[in-house]
């Protein structure tokens, strides 16, 4: 018998995206089709994504009075997903991103996503007007943090599951808006709705949902500690029990060297398209001559993701043959460094700062190595990009990232295993000493092409790891 479940989120492909998040919840409901598990994805209508529905939106659920205007839910599909729109034009309809405008995040976030949590929660307990009616509630991140908590104050019948893709992002709010949010003031305690005098909407999933996971199973085990948890560690660590790290799955239909549009085709037993589009990729740059390895880095620019760490090591690199390409955007100091980096060294140093899809496809087939230095990554999804494309990822080893690389060391190396590079701690020291050891690997072709196919052998896609999301679910209304 197939069975429900209704995602809550704030971003999925292909409708909206600004990080891994989109990819991953508008992936798992197909992988999770396999498993009889009917997957609705609900988002907030932002502007334009109503028109992009390929069948006509059905009225599904309305409110005359949704956190201070009227809203509707309106259902239908995208690239065969099934999506539910939440229409409130109030809250959603606004020039800007999803979280802020020009002047900075929107100053009714809160109210902004606890709606959409309320309406989600709602459907839980009344079923959508043509008479779905989910079995489970998945909600992911702060954003989809009050689900779980509002299910259980309205009663509804399903179980519920919260994912953490990033703990550094936790919904704070000001308890003065209790009331305006609908939560029951008697829930605003150290062991619920309480986060240091404020209000966490994460906080509430995290004590309210019947389970918790995360998306990879080191992160699972990094979030119950003071170095990673941000303050949640503890909140993690008493709930242990119910805690999983499920891995990302790559969309191997986006992401397979041999099919992808925007590459001269190449696979572990093919290699030779990846040559030409190295040159193609050198070109586009407007590079000279790269004799050492071509690096890529395709990210949000933003202390997370270690990208300071890149100049310092980047004398040394070049000089040993080395070549850099950057594609990314985000904090200003960040973006001006790499800028200024490949204004020194226009020959080897290429950057676009932007967001371009089309390009990253480019990168990853052209480039020999990605560099991921994250100081923290639940998952990371370039590193696995890097895996199948051939492109040798070089990883800091936490979260995710330790999870899908196993490091060329020596032992590794003679095992035929070793698939990147990975280093630690996330500083400049062990970054530049892992930056060394892959222009000393590119130049022992024999073993580099070994750990290229290695990578490339990898099973990335979905399977394992939906299987997992079916299982938990099961699991759940089994109890
Ligand atoms: P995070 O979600 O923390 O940003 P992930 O590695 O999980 O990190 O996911 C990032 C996703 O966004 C990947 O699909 C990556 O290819 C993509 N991405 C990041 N920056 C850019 C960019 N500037 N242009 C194109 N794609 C990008
Ligand atoms: C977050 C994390 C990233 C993860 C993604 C999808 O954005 O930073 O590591 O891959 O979510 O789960």
């Amino acid at each position: 018998m197939t069975r429900r479940v209704l995602s809550v989120a704030s971003e999925c492909v292909p409708l909206l995206k600004t990080g891994g998040l989109a990819d991953v919840v508008g992936a798992l409901p197909k992988a999770l089709a396999d498993h009889d598990w009917q997957m609705r994805v609900m988002m907030p209508a932002y502007p334009g994504l109503i028109e992009r529905l390929a069948t006509d939106p059905e009225i599904l659920w309305t409110d005359a009075d949704l956190f201070g205007g009227t809203a509707n839910i309106l259902g239908g599909k995208v690239d065969g997903i099934d999506v539910v729109l939440l229409n409130a034009p109030h809250l959603y309809d606004r020039p800007g991103g999803p979280y802020s405008g020009p002047q900075g995040d929107y100053w009714d976030n809160a109210e902004r996503f606890a709606a959409l949590s309320w309406a989600a929660a709602a459907i839980c307990k009344a079923g959508l007007g043509d008479g779905w009616k989910p079995d489970i509630l998945h909600a992911h991140d702060w954003q989809g943090g009050f689900a779980p908590a509002y299910v259980r104050y309205m009663k509804a019948p399903v179980k519920t599951v919260i994912t953490v893709h990033n703990i550094a992002f936790q919904g704070h709010a000001d308890p003065a808006k209790l009331a305006a949010l609908r939560l029951p003031p008697e829930e605003f305690r150290a062991d619920a709705l309480e986060y240091y005098g404020a209000l966490s909407s994460l906080k509430a999933g995290l004590v309210a949902a019947d389970a918790i996971t995360t998306v990879s199973p080191t992160y699972a085990n990094e979030l119950m500690r003071p170095e990673f948890g941000m303050g949640l560690q503890g909140v993690i660590a008493a709930r242990a029990a119910t805690v999983s790290g499920i891995l990302n799955g790559v969309d191997t239909e986006v992401w397979s060297p041999s099919k992808d549009p925007e590459l001269a085709p190449y696979s572990a037993a093919k290699m030779a398209g990846k040559a030409k589009n190295r040159a193609a990729l050198i070109k586009e740059f407007g590079l000279g001559e790269v004799p050492g390895p071509l690096a890529i880095v395709v990210s949000r620019l933003t202390a997370q993701k270690g990208i300071d760490l890149i100049p310092g090591a980047l004398d040394e690199f070049l000089g040993r043959g080395g070549g850099l390409i950057v594609l990314g955007s985000g904090e200003a100091a960040l973006e001006g460094a790499v800028a200024q980096a490949a204004r020194g060294r226009p020959d080897r140093i290429g950057v676009m700062i932007g967001y371009d899809e089309a390009l990253s496809h480019r990168m990853f087939g052209g480039g020999d190595a990605v560099l991921v230095p994250s100081r923290f990554e639940p998952c990371g999804l370039t590193q696995m990009y890097g895996l199948a494309y051939g492109t040798v990822p070089l990883v800091a080893a936490t979260g995710g990232l330790a999870d899908t690389v196993i490091d060329a060391n020596p032992a590794a190396v003679s095992a035929g295993v070793a698939t990147g590079l990975t280093f630690h701690p996330t500083d400049g020291l062990a970054f530049g000493q892992a930056m060394r050891r892959l222009c000393a690997l590119y130049e022992d072709r024999k073993t580099w092409s070994k750990i290229q196919r290695n990578g490339m052998k990898q099973n990335l896609d979905w399977s394992q790891s939906s299987a997992r999301y079916a299982a938990l679910y099961e699991s759940l209304l089994d109890a």
